[in-house]
């Protein structure tokens, strides 16, 4: 038995097919449109179960399954790049939509709440913390003084903010809004704080000899994982 987040399918299809007679593999994903797409992309493997879900909830989620340990986890994280490519869905910095970023969209904030209704103080703390930007400062500044003119709803809005924010020779280092597009997706889906968590609990629900992989994106995930992993070995060894 194994878990995984769905996304555009491509580990589950391999998985799938691995395990074809041999097990199940439970795919979790919050993004229903993901669910859709791996439900028509797996339709030909009956060892699936598809699972609209966090996966910060993944030992009620078991539970709820009547299943007490799985053999294996893929945790692929962060945003798909069909997500990303959905234009309406707001996620990219390449084209225009409104401010959106939610991967459920039954959750209610949205990267244009974030924007508009956050403290200068709290844009700032999570440009910095969640985009590692150094100019979050005049980032969190533009984006206060702009929304005093107009509300703002559109992400090219906010990328011609950020680009104002940045001095034009630090801008050479790929898309100037890359950061803060990037902060403020974590935000809008709590993408950090719960990591931590996510993983000892993934861990406790391995069977002996099970296997767990993480795969990140970026060092603040990156160090959200190294610390849950190196503190259950810890653990392990004191216990
Ligand atoms: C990088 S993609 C996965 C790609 C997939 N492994 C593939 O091969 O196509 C990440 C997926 O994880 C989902 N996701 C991110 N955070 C999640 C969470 N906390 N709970 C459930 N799904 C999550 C996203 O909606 C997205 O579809």
């Amino acid at each position: 038995m194994l878990m995984e987040h769905f996304g555009g399918a491509g580990h589950s299809f391999e998985i799938a097919q691995k395990l074809q007679g041999k097990g199940m593999l439970i795919g979790i994903d919050r993004d229903e449109e993901a669910i859709e797409t791996a439900k028509i992309k797996l339709a030909r493997f009956n060892n699936v179960k598809y699972i609209y879900g966090n996966h910060d909830e993944i030992k009620e989620i078991l539970s709820e399954l009547n299943i007490n340990g799985v053999d294996g986890i893929l945790l692929d994280l962060g945003v798909s790049s069909y997500q990303i490519d959905s234009r309406e869905r707001g996620f990219s910095y390449m084209s225009d939509s409104i401010l959106d970023m939610r991967m459920d969209k039954s959750d209610t904030l949205t990267a244009k709440d974030v924007v508009n209704t956050y403290s200068e103080e709290e844009l700032f703390r999570v440009i910095n913390e969640y985009g590692e930007e150094r100019f979050a400062k005049n980032i969190a500044r533009n984006i206060c003084e702009e929304r005093k003119k107009k509300e703002i709803v559109n992400t090219s809005e906010l990328v011609e903010i950020v680009r104002k924010s940045i001095p034009i020779k630090f801008q050479k280092d790929g898309h100037p809004a890359k950061r803060t597009f990037q902060a403020i997706r974590i935000e809008v889906n709590d993408e950090i704080k719960p990591l931590y968590d996510t993983i000892m609990n993934s861990i406790k629900i391995l069977n002996p000899h099970g296997r767990m992989c993480v795969i990140t994106f970026h060092s603040l995930e990156d160090r959200a994982v190294k610390k849950a992993f190196t503190d259950a070995l810890r653990k392990m060894y004191l216990s």
